[in-house]
C-alpha cells in the first residue's frame, strides 16, 4: 500500500503512448523533475477550501477551456479572450447566484487526449491517433504521430508562460471590476448578448458608486480590483504528472505540480489502475469523470481510494452522461453518496454525454442538448435536495464554428466549416458560452435561495 510518485507504474495502465525512444523519455523526465514547480502547494490547498464552499452550496465553480490546448494556437490573444470570458461569466454567475464563483481554467497543462480508437483511419490509410500536443503530432503521417518524449519539454514551457500571463491579468489590472466594461469581447459588443451585458456591467458600475458613496474606500478592497483564476487539466500522461509531483516543504504531503487541480478521465478512472494510484498520493483537489457506465457501488468505493478521509473540497465528481440519459442514471448515483454520507462537489460536464455527427461530417454538440443535461441536472439535484456545485465547459474566447445551434449564433450543420479549428472535440464559442451563462441565471438565482 506504500504509495510514491512513481509507484503507478506497478499498475496496468489505458491511453498511455508507447515512446520507441526510452532514453530521451528517461532524460525528458530526469529534466522536468528538476524544473521549478508550476504551482504552489498552498495555492493548491486554498482552492481545496474554496471548493469545500461549493459542496456546501455556498460558492459555485466554473471549469473551463479548451478541449485540447495546442502549440501552434498559442498567443496571448487566445488566452487573454478566454480570461475576458472567464470574467463575464464570473460577473453572470455571481450576479445571478449571490454566490461567489470559483474559477479554474482548462488550461496550462491541457495537452494529453484519451481517444476512442488506438488507430486513425483515413481513405483506406491506418496511422495511430493524435494524442494530445504533449504526445505526437495532429498531422496525419506516420512520423508525425510518433510519440516524442521532448513534448513534454515544450509543454511545461507553453504552461509556465500562460500561467505567467495569467497570474499578471489576475493581478494586474485586467480583472479590475472598475474595467468590468472592458471584458465585453470586440465580436460580442454590438450584439444582443453584448448590450444584455452592458445592462449587467452598468448595475456594477452603479453598486460600485454606492458603495463609494457609503464611506467604502472602494480603491483599498482588493477584492474588488483582483481575482484568482485556477488551472487544472486531466492528468493522464503520468510520466509529466510524476516529474512535477512534488513533496511540500510546509507539511511534507505530495501534491502535483502541474496544475492546481487535476482530473481522472472516464476511460482511465479503473479502480485497480494506474491513475487511481496516482491520485490517491496527491494532496491537490482532484475531480474525476462520471459517465453513463459508472455503478453505484463502483462509486462508492472510487470515492473512497481517492478521498479515504472524507475532506469537504478534496472531490470533485464531473458527470458527463449525455442529455438523454442523465435522467435515468445520475439520480441513484446521487442517492447513493448521499445516503453514504459521502463529501463531493458534484459539477456538470454537459459536453462529452453530447457529441455527435453533424450531417456535415463534423464532430459537433448541439447548444439545446448541453443546455438541457444542464437544466437537468439541477432539477434532479434539486429534488434530491442536494446542490449542484458546478459546471465543466469546454469553451473558447474566439470566435469559432464548433458546436451548433444557440440563439446569439444559431450555427448550422453547414456553418460548422466556417471557423472549426479545435484540435480535438468541438468547443462552445464566446458567444454561446456567455448565452449559456445568462441562461442559467434563473436556475442559479433559484438555486441559491
Ligand atoms: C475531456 O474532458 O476532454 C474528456 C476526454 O472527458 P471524458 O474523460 O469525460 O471523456
Ligand atoms: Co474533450
Amino acid at each position: 500500500m506504500s504509495w510514491t510518485p512513481r509507484s503507478w507504474r506497478n499498475f496496468s495502465i489505458k491511453q498511455q503512448p508507447i515512446y520507441p525512444d526510452q532514453n530521451t523519455l528517461q532524460t525528458v523526465e530526469a529534466e522536468i523533475a528538476g524544473y521549478p514547480p508550476l504551482i504552489f502547494a498552498g495555492e493548491a490547498r486554498n482552492l481545496k477550501a474554496d471548493l469545500a464552499r461549493a459542496g456546501r452550496g455556498e460558492a459555485f465553480l466554473l471549469q473551463g477551456g479548451d478541449c485540447a490546448e495546442s502549440f501552434s494556437n498559442f498567443n496571448s490573444t487566445s488566452i487573454k479572450n478566454l480570461f475576458k470570458l472567464m470574467l463575464q461569466m464570473n460577473m453572470v454567475l455571481m450576479y445571478s447566484s449571490g454566490k461567489p464563483i470559483i474559477k479554474v481554467g482548462r488550461i496550462a497543462g491541457q495537452f494529453a487526449k484519451p481517444r476512442s480508437s488506438d488507430l486513425e483511419e483515413i481513405n483506406g490509410v491506418s496511422l495511430p491517433s493524435y494524442r494530445g500536443d504533449i504526445i505526437n503530432d495532429i498531422e496525419f503521417t506516420s512520423e508525425a504521430r510518433i510519440p516524442d518524449p521532448a513534448r513534454m519539454l515544450k509543454a511545461y514551457n507553453q504552461s509556465a508562460a500562460t500561467m505567467n500571463l495569467l497570474r499578471a491579468f489576475s493581478r494586474g489590472g485586467m480583472a479590475d471590476l472598475e474595467q468590468v466594461h472592458q471584458w465585453n469581447l470586440d465580436f460580442i459588443k454590438d450584439h444582443a448578448l453584448g448590450k444584455k451585458y452592458e445592462e449587467l456591467s452598468d448595475k456594477i458600475d452603479d453598486a460600485m458608486r454606492f458603495m463609494s458613496a457609503c464611506g467604502l474606500e472602494v480603491k483599498n478592497i482588493p477584492q474588488l480590483h483582483q481575482t484568482t483564476i485556477y488551472t487544472s487539466h486531466e492528468a493522464l500522461l503520468l510520466n509529466y504528472e510524476e516529474a512535477l509531483t512534488r513533496k511540500d516543504s510546509l507539511t511534507g504531503d505530495w501534491y502535483d505540480c502541474s496544475a492546481h487541480m487535476l482530473w481522472i478521465g472516464d476511460r482511465t478512472r479503473d479502480l485497480n489502475d494506474a491513475h487511481i494510484e496516482y491520485f490517491r498520493g496527491i494532496q491537490n483537489p482532484i475531480g474525476c469523470k462520471v459517465g453513463p457506465s459508472m455503478k453505484e457501488d463502483e462509486l462508492i468505493s472510487l470515492i473512497d481510494a481517492l478521498n479515504p478521509n472524507n475532506e469537504e473540497g478534496r472531490l470533485n465528481l464531473i458527470v458527463r452522461m449525455g442529455a438523454s440519459k442523465i435522467g435515468e442514471y445520475f439520480p441513484r448515483l446521487l442517492r447513493k453518496v448521499k445516503s453514504e454520507g459521502r463529501n463531493v462537489v458534484w459539477s456538470i460536464d454537459p459536453m462529452h454525454g453530447n457529441v455527435e455527427k453533424a450531417s456535415s461530417g463534423f464532430k459537433t454538440r448541439d447548444f439545446d442538448n448541453i443546455l438541457s443535461e444542464v437544466k437537468q441536472f439541477f432539477a434532479i439535484h434539486e429534488s434530491e435536495g442536494t446542490i449542484a456545485g458546478g459546471i465543466h465547459l469546454e469553451m473558447t474566447g474566439d470566435d469559432v464554428t464548433e458546436c451548433t445551434g444557440s440563439q446569439s449564433c444559431a450555427i448550422t450543420a453547414e456553418g460548422l466549416s466556417s471557423r472549426y479549428h479545435t484540435q480535438c472535440d468541438p468547443r462552445l464559442n464566446a458567444k454561446q458560452a456567455l448565452e449559456l451563462s445568462f441562461m442559467l441565471s434563473d436556475t442559479l438565482a433559484k438555486a441559491g435561495k
